[in-house]
């Protein structure tokens, strides 16, 4: 296949960039009051409006034959069909397997649910498990801590959930000072069980619930959840509290596997079966919509046409929920472990644009930090805003009125801007002194004409979360196929974790120095001076 800069859709796509990138949105707006209807894509109870974007029909049309041009309908067969795409690790990419049908280790999580749900599982003094502390990190944390704290008004029952991730001393004993050893129960999470802050962390949870409880304590307060058993039979967890996670379920894929058991203890059986079909709903549209009707594939394009061709690098995303707060950092991780790479199947090194740089926060706080460099900066920022139309409790409704209107106002904002003669009729409409007003125009000017996708959800329910986060993950999969690079694999974070242990060696030992690297040594060096006068 030729490289992507060479194929001729490509070539085209440069040639219209030309043609429109001087063009503003608000005056196709103004000229085609249908632009919503051809520009929104609705699949169940999710709504994708990307009207407010600089494409024609024509982009779009030029955006999906490169889809086409780079056999994507292909690959999304074969990523269905499990055939090993994930290439250096020589495995398929199965997360979409486990909510289409039951896998092996379901029926035993569903029944350690129950078991806890009913109080038939206890702690070791006879009291009911109440809270949750899940010990884990990057897939084995985001996913868990997001979808628990989206989808809170959903909790069948009184358990409270705690995450333990990064190994800092302070977040351990926050974590732990308020725990209650007799009704907490842990889940020790870990894909690899290699994991140091997890195993850290892990040995620190042990050492607390055993100096209370006994060490009897620690098989009856812990799961662990895993792709290695021998390792984690190895760290002292029964065989039979033990539940599997397939090798080829990728750790940023993995929500959907026994990863996701505090969500499953949140929701129950049945409803986390709701959350599987809300995910297989999207599988499917991702599998047979036209890709101009695709939403996974038009956030892919989307992103695509403004990173090469608007050479745009950073992509926002704001949720204008207060229940999505944690939505960023976990398509952070899917996103950019994902596709933050540089070399394509074959090792060749890509000469365009990959994965940008994802950043974002919850909608409403947004605004009042980091929308004003998005309205009046110097960089393109395009934003993804995700709404949710109806409120779970609806004696809210003021309160959600405000954030829709919050949401639709930035949306219009991005897009039409101000001019600087509307400005100035504002500023005289103020009474401020007419030789002012020139200069003070001009700094009220907002240039508008960014690029912003509206995903609307009916309502947050546990299927439209899986819904909104299959969506993220068959648009990351379409980027990969057409930057014919690696989703699966996530070679960049092992060098930091190969020099970790000697650097730890030489923190605690004053070793001869094993590690050669001045700025590292220097740094060591100042970190002992350091501790020396705190003493
Ligand atoms: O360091 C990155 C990473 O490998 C992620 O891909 C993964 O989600 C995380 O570490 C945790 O890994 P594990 O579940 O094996 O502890």
């Amino acid at each position: 296949m030729k490289n992507l800069t060479e194929q001729p859709t490509w070539k085209a796509l440069s040639q219209h960039y030309q043609t429109l990138a001087n063009h503003h949105m608000r005056d196709w707006f103004a000229a085609e009051p249908d632009r919503f209807n051809r520009f929104s894509i609705q699949c169940d109870e999710i709504l994708l409006d990307y009207s407010r974007n600089r494409i024609t029909n024509e982009t779009r049309q030029l955006l999906a034959n490169l889809a086409t041009e780079q056999g994507l309908k292909a690959k999304i067969d074969a990523l269905f069909a499990g055939q090993a795409l994930n290439t250096t690790e020589q495995r398929s990419a199965s997360h979409t397997a486990l909510r289409n049908q039951p896998h092996a280790s379901r029926a035993k999580l569903y029944q350690l649910t129950a078991d806890i749900h009913s109080g038939k599982r206890v702690g070791i003094t006879g009291k009911p498990f109440t809270h949750i502390i899940n010990i884990g990190i990057g897939g084995s944390y985001l996913g868990p801590k997001m979808c628990t704290e989206a989808l809170k008004d959903y909790a069948v029952s009184p358990l409270t959930f705690d995450f333990m991730s990064t190994v800092d001393p302070d977040h351990v004993r926050d974590v732990l000072a308020d725990a209650d050893p007799e009704t907490t129960l842990f889940i020790l999470s870990s894909k690899s069980f290699t994991t140091l802050e997890t195993l850290t962390n892990g040995e620190a949870a042990k050492n607390w619930l055993t100096s209370k409880l006994g060490n009897a304590a620690w098989e009856q307060h812990t799961v662990a959840i895993t792709a290695c058993m021998e390792s984690a039979v190895a760290f002292g967890i029964a065989k039979h509290n033990i539940y599997a996670i397939n090798l080829t379920v990728g750790g940023r894929f993995s929500i959907w596997s026994a990863i996701g058991l505090p969500l499953l203890l949140l929701l129950g059986s049945d409803q986390f079966d709701d959350f599987l079909d809300g995910a297989h709903t999207i599988d499917h549209h991702f599998q047979t919509a036209p890709f101009e009707q695709n939403i996974p594939v038009m956030l892919a394009l989307l992103s695509i046409w403004y990173g090469s061709f608007f050479d745009v690098h950073t992509q926002a995303i704001t949720p204008y929920s207060y229940r999505l707060r944690s939505f960023v950092a976990y398509i952070q991780q899917l996103e950019m472990e994902s596709n933050g790479k540089s070399v394509k199947h074959n090792g060749d090194r890509v000469d365009y644009a990959t994965c940008p740089i994802i950043f974002g926060a919850e909608g409403c706080n947004s605004q009042h930090s980091f929308y004003q460099l998005l309205h009046q900066g110097r960089h393109l920022v395009p934003v993804d805003s995700i709404v949710i139309a109806n409120p779970h409790d609806s004696s809210t409704s003021t309160h959600h009125d405000i954030v829709l209107a919050s949401a639709l106002s930035q949306a219009y904002a991005f897009m039409h801007g101000k001019t600087d003669k509307t400005g100035a009729s504002e500023l005289q409409a103020k009474g401020i002194a007419p030789s002012s007003i020139p200069l003070l125009a001009k700094h009220l000017e907002i240039t508008g004409n960014k690029p912003n996708n509206l995903i609307l959800l009916n309502r947050l329910s546990p299927k439209n979360l899986g819904a909104l986060i299959a969506i993220y993950e068959h648009k990351v999969f379409t980027q990969s196929v057409i930057w014919d690079i690696n989703a699966f694999d996530q070679w960049g974070v092992e060098l930091g974790k190969q020099s970790l242990p000697s650097i730890l060696q030489e923190i605690q030992h004053a070793d001869p120095q094993l590690f050669s690297d001045t700025s590292t040594t220097s740094l060591i060096a100042y970190l002992k001076q350091c501790e020396s006068k705190h003493e």
